[in-house]
């Protein structure tokens, strides 16, 4: 009987350190969410067009499903679950909320966590910019034109509250 090789990973996931045994071939959206539990990256396309398993490494948006577990050894996440704080909504979730940037919901986690990406970087940003930082996430429901408000009023928020969290 053959023996699949596994290799040991560590990384912080939303805070918390994790030590695990993969496989090899194991994609990092799998592992966040079979192995961890962390279902709020979704698998949509498995081939890097749909966004929905976006997730932050080292705050940078990146599709979960385009790496392997074993490349993001040592690597900070965070993913949907991690944004909000205590009771407290994230901003941008706040504003998907108030702001209907949301219908089924599939696409939500990875283009809120794409526009937290871009909202570090840009905190006032335009709509042709926030356009242009979601071109990656895929929304079949909304028509995109709440999803653009819900960033902007979050950017907003943001700002007054002082920064970006
Ligand atoms: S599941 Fe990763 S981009 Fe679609
Ligand atoms: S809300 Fe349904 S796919 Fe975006």
């Amino acid at each position: 009987m053959t023996r699949i090789k596994m290799t040991r990973i560590r990384m912080s996931v939303n805070g918390v350190e994790h030590t695990h045994e993969v496989e090899a071939r194991t994609l990092l959206v799998h592992f966040l969410r079979e192995t961890l539990g962390l279902t709020g990256a979704h698998v949509g396309c498995e081939t890097s067009i749909c966004g929905a398993c976006t997730v932050l490494i080292g705050g940078r948006a990146v599709k979960s499903c385009t790496r392997l577990a074993v490349q993001a050894d040592g690597a900070e996440i965070t993913t949907i679950e991690g944004l909000a704080s205590d009771d407290e909504l994230h901003p941008l979730q706040q504003s998907f909320w108030d702001d209907h940037g949301l219908q089924c919901g599939f696409c939500t986690p990875g283009t809120i966590l794409a526009a937290h990406d871009l909202l570090t970087r840009n905190a006032d940003p335009d709509d042709a910019e926030i356009r242009h930082a979601l071109e990656g996430n895929l929304c079949r429901c909304t028509g995109y034109q709440n999803i653009v408000k819900a960033v902007r009023s979050a950017a907003a928020s943001m700002r007054e509250a002082g920064g970006t969290t």
